[in-house]
């Protein structure tokens, strides 16, 4: 697993050296589509301290915040705020937004490569200590996993996640595993990957590509999920389900203290959270065509090893 602790970018000023940013931005992008996580010990953006405290003091207040709170970038929806409390939702609001406008700006600067063609997905609020959390099984992050959206199929895209501890004195506990290329090398196949490739080549497929528009008009979106997305949704539930590969398989713990940030492809390296209490999130979505190294991506690691195409 590699962790780099990224120590010459500023707020600010970018890069410490503007001559070699672009490269600088490159080398990063692969390493994290190798399975690496970018580490700051600092908050790499614009995030206030009056911010913070009022994000704590939303779940130190009465209990009100019952989930994750999740922001909506594209059309400025805030989902969990608490109904009873409008102000306070006003302001999670415009902190959410400034928080989503911030981080965006940031990952555009430092993985410039991105840029052009990333797409925006939800924000989120974590207010809730991870450790012993009362979940549904499948739904359990303190099992390892790598992401996958029911809702938002990417059709190939990774999912790229910015997080920041804002706790002002724990530090955010995960621990990860070997990277999506080994890890499907060993466990594709066993978890049902063929399955899903003759599924890509089906006339029940066709058929639902065609209907899938008909459909969507009337609100019933992704009737034509890709077999990779069915696949990533598959596998997600598989590992979390998988006895030998939670208790045996080798994990490296580590540890987020507070004001860290980390960025890290969480459909390609298999996380854990085992603890920690406040932290933030952005989501993006970044398509194959934008990548620096395509072979790593989940897509064509699962297409090499069915000899199939997965996407829509
Ligand atoms: C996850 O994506 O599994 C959760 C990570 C976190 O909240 O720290
Ligand atoms: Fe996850």
């Amino acid at each position: 697993m590699s962790w780099v602790h990224i120590t010459d970018y500023s707020p600010s000023q970018g890069w410490a050296n503007p001559a070699d940013a672009d490269s600088r931005s490159r080398e990063s992008c692969r390493l994290l589509e190798e399975g690496g996580v970018l580490y700051f010990d600092q908050v790499p953006f614009d995030l206030p301290d009056p911010d913070r405290e009022f994000l704590r003091s939303q779940k130190q207040s009465g209990l009100r915040v019952h989930k994750n709170i999740s922001y909506r970038p594209k059309t400025d929806a805030l989902r969990g705020a608490a109904a009873d409390d409008p102000e306070g939702a006003q302001r999670l609001h415009e902190i959410m937004r400034s928080y989503s406008k911030n981080v965006t700006q940031f990952v555009d600067r430092l993985l410039s490569p991105y840029a052009k063609d990333r797409q925006l997905d939800f924000a989120s609020y974590r207010p809730l200590e991870e450790k012993g959390r009362d979940l549904a099984y499948h739904k359990r992050n303190d099992l390892m996993h790598v992401d996958a959206f029911p809702t938002r199929p990417t059709n190939g895209g990774r999912i790229l996640r910015v997080f920041v501890n804002i706790n002002p004195a724990v530090n955010r506990i995960w621990e990860v595993a070997e990277p999506f290329e080994p890890l499907a090398g060993k466990l594709a196949q066993k978890a049902g990957l063929p399955r899903y490739a003759k599924y890509a080549g089906s006339p029940g497929r066709k058929l639902r590509r065609t209907v899938a528009p008909i459909f969507r008009s009337i609100g019933l979106k992704n009737l034509d999920r890709s077999p990779y997305d069915h696949f990533m949704l598959h596998f997600h539930d598989w590992l979390k389900e998988n006895r030998d590969y939670q208790e045996k398989w080798p994990k490296t713990r580590l540890e987020f203290p507070p004001q860290s940030c980390w960025l890290v492809y969480t459909d390609t390296v298999p996380h854990s959270v085992l603890s920690g209490q406040f932290a933030l999130e952005q989501t993006f979505i970044v398509p194959i065509r934008a990548m620096v190294a395509p072979q790593k991506s989940p897509l064509k690691v699962l297409e090499g090893l069915c000899g199939t195409a997965l996407a829509n």
